[in-house]
């Protein structure tokens, strides 16, 4: 069966460290295979340069030592440490016209290829699946995303890092908050799941964490619940407050906010001071206290890979590669009870489709689930739903 197989590897959608990581296991373990692997630039939109001539396929064949680092440092395998995708990646949603999903499929034809790892998010996983259905590609496809909201798998390439990352950013805020008395309101990514928020408002301490799963939007008993719980932790001697908001939740008129957390910060303002203007003694000092809000964005993307993200990327890399070797083909490489799986993505796709077309997220947090219990049972504030 170990005939030689030429097979493409591409990135898609918004970037995250481990990407590299990925493409470096694969690049090493089909050089020991003697099989070629071609980097696709720019998504998708690598097949179309292809297609229109005006990239030869040989100048995409990836060598394992084709990034290579100067000096003494020569021969060093750099790349998993690197995080973003030195294939470029392509974040804009569904090629459009017919005629680019032609050309697209007429890339893949033109390179011969065996088979196609796609390193993707959910909205990716959509696009390329039917792109592959269409060009009859053999498939495989493997999770990323800071979101952690790929339906089917545990964990996704990138989330570990970013979590960190998130993590590290609410310990340095502590500190400038805690100076200066205030309320730190700080906006973190995640799209429509708020797994990034809820884990690391967990590991960095934050007092109040508000997620799409449990508060879809902002509303004035959520406001006056938090203006409490902050008065509430004055009495017990914090002075300052950390406050995490993932970019999910919506704005008082249950509309996106691209900028939540100042919206929130504007609100505990405005409510404090009318908590403190009926002279209840409890509130009291509670509207003169600062209120800052921090959008931490894409630095959320960026830093060194984790090594579980670097681990993680390698067992997803190599296993997509031993899928293609065995010929199981239009898979999605999974991470589950601590184990690396695939999933037929045949099986799995009428649902994903059916969750982006009622637009909802297809793996949400589980407002029953250990995460949000633990949260809960920590005394952190989840929204008035879940606060009594
Ligand atoms: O899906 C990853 C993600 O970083 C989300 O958390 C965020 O909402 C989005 O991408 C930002 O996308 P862009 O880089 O296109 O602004």
């Amino acid at each position: 069966m170990n005939t030689k197989k030429k097979i493409g590897i591409l990135t898609s959608g918004g970037d995250c460290p481990g990407l590299n990581a990925i493409i470096r296991a694969v690049v090493k373990y089909a050089h020991l295979k003697d099989w070629d692997i071609f980097g696709i630039p720019r998504g998708t939109d690598g097949f179309i340069d292809v297609a229109q001539g005006k990239v030869e396929p040989e100048s995409l064949k990836l060598q394992p030592h084709g990034y290579d680092v100067p000096g003494v440092l020569q021969g060093l395998d750099i790349l998993q440490f690197m995080s973003g995708s030195v294939l470029g990646s392509l974040s804009r949603g569904n090629p459009a016209e017919e005629d680019v999903t032609l050309d697209i499929i007429e890339g893949y034809k033109r390179l011969e290829l065996d088979a196609l790892i796609a390193i993707g998010g959910d909205g990716s996983l959509d696009i390329i699946y039917d792109l592959a259905k269409k060009g009859g590609w053999n498939l495989v496809v493997i999770p990323k995303t800071i979101d952690n909201d790929v339906a089917f798998t545990e964990r996704s390439v990138g989330f570990d890092t970013a979590r960190n990352t998130v993590t590290q950013a609410l310990y340095d805020l502590t500190f400038t908050a805690a100076s200066h008395e205030r309320i730190m309101v700080v906006q973190v990514m995640g799209r429509d799941a708020g797994h990034l928020a809820l884990h690391s408002g967990i590991a960095g301490g934050a007092d109040c964490i508000l997620i799409p799963e449990l508060c879809p939007q902002l509303t004035p008993k959520t406001i006056e619940g938090m203006c409490k719980y902050i008065a509430k932790l004055r009495c017990d001697r914090r002075k300052f407050a950390l406050i995490v908001i993932a970019e999910g939740v919506h704005g008082l008129n249950n509309q996106k906010d691209t900028y939540i957390a100042e919206t929130l910060a504007t609100l505990i303002r405005e409510y404090s001071h009318n908590l403190c203007s009926n002279g209840n003694k409890e509130y009291q000092g509670l509207d003169e206290i600062d209120t800052r809000a921090t959008v931490l964005g894409h630095l959320q993307r960026c830093g060194v890979p984790s090594s579980f993200d670097r681990i993680l990327a390698t067992v997803f890399g190599i296993k997509a590669l031993h899928l293609i070797e065995e010929e199981r083909y239009n898979r999605l490489v999974i991470w589950q009870n601590g184990c690396v799986e695939s999933k037929s993505l045949e099986q799995i796709m009428p649902m994903i489709k059916w969750c982006h077309q009622e637009n909802t997220c297809p793996s949400p947090v589980d407002p029953e689930g250990f995460m949000v219990r633990t949260a809960s049972s920590l005394g952190i504030y989840l929204g008035e739903s879940n606060h009594d």
